[in-house]
C-alpha cells in the first residue's frame, strides 16, 4: 500500500490525526513531516522540513511512495496578522506544490480551509455553504485562495483534493497556540494551574467549535467516501457547536465553582468579530453522513480530564 504523508503532523490538528492515521493504516502506512525538532517519544517515520521547499516535497513523495497528503503544515490567523507575507508563502505556495505534486503523481488530497475563510459580509449565522467570502485577515485571505486552487485542481487535472472549513478546533494532545478560538483550550491550563484564567476574547463572543475527536472523525469520514458523494470540491461547511466564552466558564464552574475568569479582548476580538456565529453544514451531512458527537458538557469534561492529566 502506498504510504500517507501529513504534513504539519505535530500541530494541533496533527498530534490528533497521526495516531488516528497509523491505527488505520499501520504505522508503517503514515510519514510525518516535521519543521521543528519533536519529541523523541513519537514513534513512526519521521521526516523533517519545510513545505515551501518544492524539491524537498517532490524528494519524500519519491521516497516514500506516497499516495495520499493530509496538508496541515499552515500559519493561522493570530501568527499571519503578524506576518502576512510569510502565511501567503506557507499557506498559498505549500499548498500549491502540494496540488502539482498531486497532479502529477495522482495523489489524493486533504487540505483544511476554516471559518476564516468568511468575512464581515457573511451572514453571522446558519452561514450557507455558498455565500460571500470577502475575510479581511491574511490568513482568511489565504484559505479563499486555497480552496479557489483545490477546486480549480480538481475540475482542470482531475485531482482528488477534499476539504472542510474547520471551525475552531479544541483538542489536548498538542501545546494550544495563539489562534482566535483557542482560549477555550488555555483556558483549561488556567483552570488546572491556577484557577484562574485572563481571556483575550469578549465574554460574548460567540463562534463555531469542534471538539477535535470529531474534527478527526469527520476528516477521515470525508476521505473515506467515495469521489461521486463528493459534491463540494472548494471547502465544505463543517459544524457541531457553538458557544461563548461566558457559556465555557458556565459549563466549567459546575465542577469547578471557585474558578475566576477575567475578560481582557486584545486584537483577537476583531479577528473574532469579522467571523460568523453559526455554520449550516447540511451539504457535508447530506453527501457523506456527517455527524458531531460532542456537545459543550461532553467536550469540557473530555478537555478538563485530557489538559488535567498532561499537566500532572
Ligand atoms: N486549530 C484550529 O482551530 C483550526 C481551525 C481552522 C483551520 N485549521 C487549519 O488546520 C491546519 C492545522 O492547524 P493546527 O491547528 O494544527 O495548526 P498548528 O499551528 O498547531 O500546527 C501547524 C503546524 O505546521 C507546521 N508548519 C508551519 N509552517 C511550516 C512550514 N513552512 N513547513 C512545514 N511545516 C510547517 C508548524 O510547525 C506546526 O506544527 C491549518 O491549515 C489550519 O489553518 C485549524
Amino acid at each position: 500500500m502506498k504510504r500517507i504523508l501529513v504534513t504539519g503532523a505535530f500541530g494541533l490538528v496533527g498530534s490528533d490525526l497521526v495516531p488516528e492515521l497509523q491505527k488505520k493504516f499501520g504505522p508503517d502506512s503514515v510519514v510525518a513531516l516535521a519543521r521543528e525538532t519533536v519529541s523523541s517519544d513519537f514513534k513512526g517515520i519521521l521526516e523533517k522540513g519545510d513545505v515551501r521547499d518544492s524539491k524537498l516535497m517532490a524528494d519524500l513523495v519519491k521516497k516514500h511512495d506516497i499516495g495520499e497528503i493530509y496538508h496541515l503544515a499552515g500559519l493561522l490567523s493570530a501568527g499571519g496578522e503578524k506576518q502576512p507575507d510569510l502565511a501567503w508563502e506557507i499557506n498559498v505556495d505549500g499548498l500549491k506544490h502540494v496540488l502539482d505534486l498531486a497532479k502529477e503523481h495522482q495523489l489524493k488530497v486533504f487540505w483544511p480551509s476554516s471559518i476564516a475563510a468568511f468575512g464581515p459580509s457573511t451572514p453571522k449565522q446558519n452561514v450557507p455553504q455558498h455565500t460571500s467570502l470577502e475575510p479581511t485577515t491574511m490568513y482568511g485571505v489565504t484559505k479563499v485562495t486555497g480552496e479557489l486552487l483545490c477546486q480549480y485542481y480538481f475540475e482542470k487535472y482531475g485531482v482528488d483534493v477534499r476539504s472542510l472549513r474547520y471551525p475552531g478546533l479544541n483538542g489536548y494532545k498538542a501545546k494550544p497556540g495563539d489562534g482566535t478560538t483557542e482560549y477555550a483550550i488555555h483556558i483549561f491550563y488556567g483552570l488546572v494551574k491556577d484557577n484562574y484564567y485572563e481571556c483575550f476574547l469578549q465574554a460574548d463572543a460567540r463562534l463555531p467549535m469542534m471538539y477535535m475527536d470529531d474534527a478527526i472523525k469527520g476528516t477521515l469520514a470525508l476521505m473515506a467516501a467515495p469521489s461521486e458523494k463528493i459534491t463540494i470540491r472548494t471547502s465544505y461547511n463543517f459544524a457541531a457547536i457553538s458557544f461563548t466564552p461566558e457559556e465555557l466558564y458556565q459549563e466549567i464552574l459546575k465542577f469547578a465553582p471557585d474558578f475566576k475568569v477575567e475578560f481582557k479582548p486584545d486584537s483577537r476580538q476583531k479577528i473574532a468579530e469579522g467571523w460568523p456565529q453559526t455554520i449550516d453544514d447540511s451539504s457535508a451531512r447530506n453527501d457523506w453522513g456527517w455527524k458531531h458527537e460532542f456537545d459543550l458538557p461532553k467536550m469540557t469534561q473530555a478537555l478538563y480530564e485530557g489538559i488535567k492529566q498532561k499537566i500532572n
